[in-house]
Parts: C-alpha cells; structure tokens; sequence
C-alpha cells in the first residue's frame, strides 16, 4: 500500500538542504515505474535519502550508502523515525547543561569567518554537551544531531538563500552585527522534524556512512537487494564537501567521523587525485570510453586526472552495487553530461558503457526534462550547465 500523505509532504529547504538532490516526484516515478515488485531497495549514493524515502512510502525495505556523514544522517532520520518527547527531553537537557560553558572547539581555523564569536561560542558548549551524551547511538540522539546540524547554516553568517554556503554581499549587509542564537533554531528545527519524521517506521531501514567503491560495510549485503535507484555524482559538477562543510565541521566528533579522512574520498570531486593509481592498461580503456580524454591530457592534464579517477571511482562504486544485487535484478541510474575543459562528455552514456561491460543490461530509458537549472557549476573545468538528464534501467543479467 503506498503512504501517499508521506511523500505529498514538502519538505521545506530548511530541513532538507542537500547539493543535487533528487525531486522527491522523480524519486517517486522511478520507484512506481521500475520497483512495485522490489523487496529490498538500494541507493548507493543516498545523499539526503530522496529514494529511501520513495520506496519506503511503497513499503519496500531500503537501504542507503553515502561518504557524506550529514547526507547519511539526513537520510537516517527519514527512514527510521523517532520518537519526538524523548528527542525533546535530550535536547532540552542538553541546551540547560551547555550553560555550565564548557567547550568543545569546533576543529576548523576558518570558523570565525563563517560565525560570530558569540555564536560560536554558544555552538562550542552544546557541542561539549552533546558528545558526552553520546547522541549518535540513539534515533532520537540523531534527530538531535540533526537539528544541531541544520542550525550550522542559519545561525552563520552565509546567505540564507544560497543553495550551497558563500557570504554575499547582501548577507554581509543584512546578517552584519546580528546574532543567531542557536538554541531556539535548533528547537525549532526539531519541532520541525518531529512533525515529518516523529513516527515509528512499519518498514526496515538503515543507511551506512562509507565509501562505496571501496568498502567492507556493505560486504554482508551480498546478494541482497533485488533493486538499486540512485543518481551518482557527475564529473566535477559539484563539491558536496564544501557544500556541506558547515555541518560537517560541527558534527564532527559528534558523529563518529573525521573530516579529514572523508573530504577526499567523494566521487567526481577535485580533491584526493592521485593519477598514480591509474595504470596504462586501464587508463587506455578510459580513453576509449571518453575519447575527449585525449585532448584534455595534451591540454588540460589536471582536468584528465579528474576525469581518469571519476571512471575508475564510478566502474569501482558499480561493481559494489552489482555485488549487493540479486541476479536478475534491476538497476535504475539518473545522470546527465558534463562541460570539462570546453569539452561535453555524455556522463550518462559512459556510465551505461561502464554497466553494460559489468553485466548489466540496460531495458528501458528516457530523458527527464531538466527545470530550475538556472545557475551554472563554474569549478575547476567545469562551465556549462548541465543539459540533459536520463534516466536508465537495466536488468543484472543471471550468468555469473
Ligand atoms: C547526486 S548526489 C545524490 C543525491 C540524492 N539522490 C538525493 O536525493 O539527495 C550524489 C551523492 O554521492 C555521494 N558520494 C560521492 N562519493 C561517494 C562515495 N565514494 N561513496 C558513496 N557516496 C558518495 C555524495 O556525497 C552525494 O550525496
């Protein structure tokens, strides 16, 4: 039976803020379209969990992977529900003893650029508090992270309507001299969550912080899952790192994670290149696959590592995925193409290259019309939008 009234809910950008995130109505499409029959869904790039949420709306299983710990935290909530008075008591608790003003630093040298001492200093002490009552182990503890989480951008200095955190020159006009208490915003952003997510779960969730290229976690779903949904990230179209990195830095600790053993291992990102662990024989495979390869290694040699380690990351993440699925199973991919160096490379066709060598069988696609893309990524290379977005299934074939 589908809980319809659970994904009509719109989720206000407040509480589910997250750099490309899938629309929950295509999230929705793609679970009636290819999934009614699924046991088990898996989203292997879950960001902030759009997927899991579609498909537990349908009552099917889910599960969630991600490198991001804010995504992995924002899709757990979604899935597993909380109980709101007791994520109220521990928070409650938690604001009346940060008064006691013991600190634990955020480990961050730019923190002052992005918040008033005054704000830091409040952030600082629930913090202290928050670790000592060991937040991350409970449903309700990571509801409370969570709001902790989501206070980081509106009790900064940034731009408020920014999707991604950048202090413009209107926010430094209207947010100068201000200060942004963050006890009542976190209050709020709990009531918030209690309203959407405050209810015990009928369906089995879970969502798991790792890399998914390069991870024993997932090793006990082998053969699990009879779907997978997701969109993966693109060639350098998005720094979900920076995107995130307010939240991260004040999670950490709180969240059993370090920012600096995390921030190189996203997918399609700049950082933590190294073209050493690409040979000949697979970079010669890659060229194959992107024959405008060629002209960035001549011309644009940093842009070609970026794109080497993103194919070799991608083929790596999708042999993971098959692992999890049963054979026979049904993978669902969104992707679009990428502006690199001046030159368009179809991102979406080279994935399907890539699945189709895995054993994957591609049955159906079509192309989902691309709105709101108003403002264009303008990182390292990459200068166009991105023009097309196509969704394609494909079948795990049953020969080993
Ligand atoms: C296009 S976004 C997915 C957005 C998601 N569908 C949603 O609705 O929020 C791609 C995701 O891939 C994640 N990612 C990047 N590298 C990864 C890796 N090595 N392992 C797992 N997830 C990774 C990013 O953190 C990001 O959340």
């Amino acid at each position: 039976m589908v809980n319809s009234s659970a994904l009509m809910i719109p989720l206000p950008t407040r509480i589910d803020r997250y750099p490309a995130k899938m629309i929950s109505h295509l999230a929705d499409r793609l679970v009636s379209k290819y999934a009614t029959n699924a046991t088990h869904v898996l989203d292997p790039f879950c960001g902030s969990g759009a997927v899991l949420r579609a498909a537990m709306a349908h009552n099917i299983q889910v599960t969630g992977v991600d490198i991001n710990p804010f995504g992995v935290l924002l899709s757990s909530v979604k899935v597993e529900g909380f109980d709101p008075k007791r994520a109220h008591d521990l928070l409650n608790g938690i604001l009346r003893d940060s008064e006691r003003h013991k600190l634990l630093p955020i480990d961050w040298d730019m923190k002052n650029y992005w918040f008033t001492p005054a704000t830091l200093e409040k952030l600082e002490s629930i913090r202290a508090i928050a670790y000592e009552r060991n937040l991350h182990s409970s449903k309700s503890g990571r509801a409370v992270l969570l709001s902790i989480g989501l206070a980081a951008r509106l009790c900064s200095k940034a731009d408020q309507r920014s999707p991604k955190p950048f202090i413009s020159k209107t926010a430094r006009k209207r947010r100068r001299g201000k200060h942004y208490s963050p006890a009542p915003i976190i209050t709020s952003l709990l009531n918030d969550l209690s309203t959407l997510y405050g209810t015990r779960r009928s369906v089995k969730g879970k969502v798991i912080t790792c890399d998914i290229g390069n991870s024993d976690r997932i090793r006990n779903m082998e053969g699990k899952c009879s779907h997978a949904i997701t969109s993966p990230p693109y060639i350098n179209a998005q720094d979900y790192f920076r995107n995130s990195k307010l939240e991260l830095y004040l999670l950490e600790k709180l969240i059993p994670f370090s920012v600096k053993n995390i921030r190189d291992k996203f997918i399609g990102s700049e950082r933590g290149l190294d073209s050493t662990v690409i040979n000949s024989e697979r970079a010669e495979i890659h060229r194959k696959r992107v024959p405008q390869l060629l002209y960035l290694e001549q011309h644009k040699r940093e842009l070609a590592v970026i794109v080497h380690t993103y194919l070799q990351r991608m083929e790596n993440a999708f042999s993971a995925t098959k692992k999890s699925m049963n054979s026979g199973g049904t993978l669902v991919v969104v992707c679009g193409d990428n502006l690199i160096g001046g030159k368009r490379i179809v991102t979406w066709k080279v994935l399907n290259e890539i699945l189709t060598d895995l054993g994957f069988i591609l049955f159906d696609s079509f192309e989902d019309k691309i709105r709101n893309r108003a403002v264009a990524p303008s990182r390292c290379g990459h200068k166009g939008l991105i023009k097309q977005e196509v969704v394609s299934a494909f079948r795990l074939s049953e020969c080993p």
